[in-house]
């Protein structure tokens, strides 16, 4: 099994272990809206595993010559900033509703694996 090939095995179950993480946090967001102490935790956590999911996918582009790195690793970078900014937006007084950060930060996590991660992947799979 070549790398690109252990690394799409693995991107699989990063992004299922991720959405699980999503599904937690849509739950507890409905259960429990007001909890923002326990909804800041959930997104530092998303965010310390996306940092690593994200590592690990930027040295795979790297080593296999992907030629649009700089672009992924963007909007990777602009994930982890909006994580970052909803965190410190919900220990602020005037904060947004949590509902609205999570669903704007889950439909950014959704456009990023179409519009990315998905292209990746197929050029992986034509790698040798
Ligand atoms: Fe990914
Ligand atoms: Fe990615």
């Amino acid at each position: 099994m070549t790398k690109a090939h252990a690394y799409l095995s693995i991107n699989r179950e990063d992004h299922n272990f991720i959405d699980a993480i999503g599904d937690e946090l849509t739950k507890r967001l409905i259960d429990d809206p007001i909890n923002l102490p326990a909804i800041s935790n959930s997104l530092m956590i998303l965010r310390s595993i996306l940092a690593s999911h994200f590592d690990h996918e930027e040295s795979i582009m790297k080593e296999q010559k992907y030629p649009d790195c700089s672009k992924h690793k963007n909007s990777h970078d602009y994930i982890i900033t909006l994580i970052s900014s909803s965190i410190s937006s919900l220990s602020q007084e005037c904060q947004e509703s949590p509902t609205e950060l999570w669903l704007t930060l889950k439909k950014t996590l959704e456009t990023h694996i179409k519009k990315y991660d998905d292209l990746l992947v197929l050029y992986l799979d034509t790698c040798p």
